[in-house]
Formats: C-alpha cells, sequence, structure tokens
C-alpha cells in the first residue's frame, strides 16, 4: 500500500510540507475487534499542520503517517469486528504506526461511526474531529447552564459546527472573526451577532452584548491578546475554554482582579479526553 510519510517535523510549515513523498509498505493485520480500512478521503486539519512542524501534543516517532481523520470502507476485520465488514466509515486515528494520509488503515472499532450508506464519503472524511469538538463544547454549556456562547475563530469548521448545534439547542451564539468579508458571510448565513475584532469599538460592543445576553461561556481557539480581550470582556462567573491556539501566541492580557475578585475561570477542551469519557458504544 502507498503512505505519505513525515521524515522529520520541521518548525518551517513550507519545507515540512516539501519534504512528504510517498513510501510503499505491507497493510498492517487488523488484530481483535480491529477492522482494515481502505481510505476514501483524509483532510488536512490544522492540528495537521502543528503536528508536521511538531509543535502538536502527538509527537510520533518519525518517519511518521501524519492524518488524524477520514472515511473508507472495512476491507478486512479482526476477531469481534466481523459484523463491519463492508461498512463506510469515520474514523479518528492518533496511533503511533498509523495517519489517514494512506491508501489504508487500521483501527480500533471503538474509534469509529459508522456511516449511512447515502452519506456523502468526501464530507464524511471530516465527520469524527470538528463536529464532536463542537459538541464536546457544548456539553460544558449545558452543563454550566449556559443559554449564551462567545466563540472567536468563528469562520472556520468547529465554529460553523458550534453556531448550527447551539441554534438547534437554543442556545445563543456571538462570534468574532478577523475579517470583514467573513462578518458579511455569516450574517447571510444567519448569525445573529457577529463582531469584527478590529472594530475600534470591539471591546465595548462585546461587553454590551454579553451583558445584555449574560453571555458567560468563551471557546476560544486563537490565543494570543484577543483571548484576553475576550476574557476582560465578559461578566463576572464567566468561564474561557481554549481549544485551539491557532495565533501561536500565549494567551495575554488578562486582568488578575478578574480571576481573584470575579470568578472567572479559564480552562482547556480534548477532543480525545472527551471522548475517553463518553460511553463505550461511542
Ligand atoms: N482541542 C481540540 O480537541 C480540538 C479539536 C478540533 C479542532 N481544534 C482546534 O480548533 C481550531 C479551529 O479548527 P478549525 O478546523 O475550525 O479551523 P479552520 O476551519 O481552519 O478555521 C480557522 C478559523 O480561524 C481563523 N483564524 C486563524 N488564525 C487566526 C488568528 N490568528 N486570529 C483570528 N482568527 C484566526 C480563520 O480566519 P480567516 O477565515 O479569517 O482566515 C478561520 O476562520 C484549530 O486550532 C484546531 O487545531 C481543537
Amino acid at each position: 500500500m502507498k503512505k505519505v510519510v513525515l521524515p522529520a517535523y520541521n518548525k518551517n510549515i513550507i519545507k515540512a510540507i516539501r519534504s512528504l513523498h510517498v513510501d510503499e509498505c505491507n497493510p498492517l493485520e487488523p488484530g481483535k475487534d480491529e477492522v482494515l480500512i481502505r481510505v476514501h478521503a483524509a483532510p488536512c486539519n490544522p492540528s495537521d499542520i502543528a503536528f508536521l512542524m511538531g509543535g502538536y501534543n502527538i509527537v510520533k516517532k518519525v518517519p511518521a503517517v501524519p492524518g488524524f481523520e477520514g472515511s473508507g470502507v472495512v476491507v478486512e476485520a479482526g476477531e469481534g469486528a466481523e459484523d463491519l465488514i463492508d461498512k463506510k466509515v469515520s474514523f479518528f486515528i492518533q496511533e503511533e504506526d498509523c495517519g489517514s494520509w494512506s491508501e489504508y488503515v487500521v483501527s480500533n472499532r471503538k474509534k469509529l461511526v459508522v456511516l449511512d450508506d447515502a452519506m456523502d464519503m468526501d464530507q464524511a472524511a471530516c465527520f469524527a474531529i470538528n463536529p464532536f469538538t463542537a459538541r464536546g463544547l457544548l456539553d460544558i454549556a449545558l452543563l454550566r447552564d449556559n443559554h449564551t456562547i462567545i466563540q472567536n475563530a468563528a469562520g472556520g469548521q468547529v465554529a460553523a459546527f458550534v453556531r448550527q448545534m447551539a441554534t438547534d439547542m437554543g442556545i445563543e451564539v456571538i462570534d468574532i472573526v478577523r475579517k470583514e468579508r467573513t462578518v458579511t458571510r455569516l450574517k447571510e448565513e444567519g448569525a445573529r451577532h457577529v463582531l469584527l475584532e478590529s472594530d475600534p469599538d470591539f471591546e465595548q460592543k462585546l461587553k454590551k452584548l454579553a451583558a445584555e445576553l449574560d453571555a458567560r461561556l468563551a471557546f476560544d481557539a486563537v490565543g494570543g491578546a484577543l483571548a484576553g480581550r475576550i476574557f476582560n470582556a465578559m461578566p463576572s462567573d464567566a468561564e474561557m475554554v481554549a481549544y485551539g491556539g491557532l495565533s501561536t501566541r500565549p494567551v495575554s492580557g488578562i486582568d488578575s482582579m478578574d480571576l481573584i475578585f470575579r470568578d472567572k475561570i479559564i480552562s482547556g477542551f480534548n477532543l480525545p479526553e472527551w471522548r475517553e469519557q463518553m460511553d463505550d458504544d461511542f
């Protein structure tokens, strides 16, 4: 089988991408509760970019095969997974010796979502990470009984799933973006509250809206100064959940008084840990 191989991590993403090449090897054998999947498609997510640069929390021994999710068809099964043969699946994979940028992968059945035959297989390649991340984040809103959330990087995929699911759950969303044209796009798509981070009145507008809508939960995918500006604009008893670091800058500018006297907190969300907390049938 063919697989894409990263020979070495490189902080320079262009050099890392240019170093990728295709190797041939024998497909792995599925063990107990495992299946062999013929891969249909695999995306390149921000986590893959971070992985190629050696800046992700998963660091495989190099040479390594990148790719943490994809779609495909089960072509072989180990003991206890025979019922999955010929099924279309989405899979999530972080194992040392496997990556989705490959013709075949072996996955434990617990890490699969079996798909309806009508599901588009290209779309299904992006099904295992971002929609579940959005759901995991919104679980925090449900647990905290928050009826409004704030999110940055609102033009991105995770944010789009958050917005759709939040609407279905009756949760209001304040979206923050960095480009004027993204404001226009999100409003055309039905987003109700969209703020531009470069607006000179950004903080005042966010503070006013957060107070009016009692927005005490924020999902931060950016970090850096923007995270601090959002945190400071939120009311007392607010929580900011960091789930991405797209700016590659440390969260900054947070007012210590907010932490000490206004019961505000910062936490983090990591999909694999959330998935482990779900029941075995997930
Ligand atoms: N913690 C977890 O378990 C978990 C799971 C899934 C994803 N993630 C993380 O979630 C983040 C979003 O993923 P995604 O798939 O939604 O990404 P995406 O579809 O590529 O979207 C990224 C969005 O972020 C915006 N953005 C990028 N850099 C920015 C910056 N420096 N300042 C402000 N906005 C910026 C982009 O804005 P423009 O449109 O203006 O370029 C784009 O709209 C990534 O960091 C990813 O690694 C974490």
